[in-house]
This record gives structure tokens, sequence and C-alpha cells, in this order.
């Protein structure tokens, strides 16, 4: 049985922290699994992370399509969200169309948009016609050529405001609000205000839960990692280190051996090449 989102409200009545990962495909869905981490986002930082570009914005709808179905694919127990890229919902009734392809050709079970206020009338939309939705607000990477890549809200007015679009986001029906690159303090006072749960990434300690990205956790990069982020794991080394040895057995005729390989009987294969030759 997957996570529901009334199961995400009841975490939060509970004070139980709610822990999220992205994930951009099947076998990395599967080891989620395995952890009991109850979301997972199929964020759009697969362009960043996946796709090797220096933005979110190339990310497409069909792009998300056919990771979300890989990820859904690999989860039975995860809440699985996936992402409405850039100016993929635009309108109502462009967000009604993209968020629809997410859950019918993907099969998530809710999707994330970014934006505050200005979005609330779309959040209900979606919520209407039976299709949850996360909030993102904060620094929100689809405007990045606008806000530029830094913490929001450090000033009082770009606080109260970031208040005000986490309120309306919980009216218009939203189950969850991300917080990215937010003060501490403030993410705090938005959980202390809100009865939905907020996701913190960069945001501090106070969110009711967190949401980091695969590669950062496990270390899949060789060069930064961001502030935000703790590594867990220096997979990328692990990898190479790996892919190292590999080549050098099958340099050194180390690899493969006889218990990677088949056998066939030698009259068998002397009677095929005696036909070849003759
Ligand atoms: O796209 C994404 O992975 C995200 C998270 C960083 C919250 O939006």
């Amino acid at each position: 049985m997957r996570t529901t989102i009334l199961d995400i409200q009841k975490m939060k009545q509970r004070g139980e922290p709610i822990t999220m990962i992205t994930a951009y495909d099947y076998t990395s869905a599967q080891i989620i699994d395995r952890t009991g981490i109850p979301t997972i986002l199929v964020g759009d930082t697969l362009g960043n992370v996946v796709q090797g570009e220096q933005t979110t914005l190339p990310v497409t709808l069909d792009d998300m399509v056919y990771h979300a179905k890989m990820v859904v694919r690999g989860s039975e127990k995860a809440l699985v969200i996936g992402d409405l890229p850039f100016l993929t919902y635009t309108s109502e009734k462009q967000a009604i169309a993209s968020a629809g392809r997410l859950f019918q050709e993907a099969g998530v079970q809710a999707v994330k948009l970014e934006g505050g206020t200005h979005m609330a009338s779309t959040v209900q939309r979606l919520v209407e016609l039976g299709m949850p939705v996360v909030g993102h607000i904060g620094f929100t990477p689809q405007s990045e050529n606008q806000m530029g890549r830094r913490v929001q809200g450090k000033q009082a007015d770009g606080a109260r405001k970031l208040i005000e679009d986490a309120r309306a986001l919980e009216e218009a029906g939203a189950f969850l609000v991300v917080l990215e690159l937010v003060p501490a303090p403030l993410a705090s006072a938005i959980t202390e205000r809100l009865q939905i749960p907020t996701i913190g990434i960069g945001a501090g300690p106070g969110c009711d839960g967190q949401v980091q990205v695969w590669h950062d956790l496990l270390g899949l990069y060789t060069d930064h990692v961001p502030r935000h982020a703790r590594r867990y794991a220096t997979l990328a080394d692990t990898i190479a280190a790996a892919l190292t040895q590999y080549a050098n057995d099958v340099r050194e005729g180390q690899f493969p051996t006889e218990e990677h390989s088949v056998k066939m009987k030698a009259e068998a294969l002397q009677e095929a090449l005696k036909q070849i030759e003759s």
C-alpha cells in the first residue's frame, strides 16, 4: 500500500518528521522503497542532475512523464510526486492538461508546482479535479533568471510575502508546501502557522520534513556539494573505483573467468566449424 496524502497529514499531527528524496528512474525508486522513505519527488532537477543542463528550464513534460513512469514502476510504497515543468501550467486549462498527463500516463499520486498566491486558483482547480498538489515557494528554480539563485525572505517584506504565499497555497487545498532556500526562523514561523506540512530544502530544521536531491545526498558528483545538503555516501568515488577495477581485470585477463562463461560440447563446436569451412 502506498503512502497517502492522509498519512502525510497524520504525520504532521503526530509531529513525525516527513522524509522525501528525489528519484528519476526505476532502480533508485526500488532502493528508496526498501528504506521506508514515504515520499518520492520526481523533480525537474532532472534537468541539472540527469540531463546535465544548467537550469531546470529545458525539462519538458514528456521528460517528466517518461521519468515519473519509471519511478512509479519501481516503487510500491512511496507516494510519488511529479514536478510540473517550466511553462506547463501558465493557465488553469494548461495546468489541468499537464497534471493530467502525469496522473494518467505516469501514474503519480500528486504533482508539484512552483509559486504562491498567484498559483492559488490553479492549485484549487487541480485539487477540485482530484489531483493532489504540492506547492513550492522560496527560491523557485524555474524563476531563477528573475530572482537569482539565492535565499528568499530575509527582509520583512519578502518574509511577509512568503507567509502569505504559504497560507494561500494551504487555503487553495495544497497538501504540502516545499520551502526552498528560506531562512530557518522564517521557515519555522511558516510551519507553525500552517495545518499542512512544510518540507524544507535549505530551510533549516524547523520544517515538518526535509527533501534532498538523490545525487547530492549520495555523492554522485565529483565536484561540489550544495550548502544545504549532507553527503551520506561518496558513490561517485565508489563507482569510479569499481569501474577501474573492472577495466583492469579485463586488461589482465582476470574477467570474465569460467564461472561467468557458458560451456558447450566440443563436438557441437567442431561440427559447426566443419560446416562453415566445407
Ligand atoms: O526539482 C526538484 O528536485 C525540487 C526539489 C529540489 C525540491 O524541486
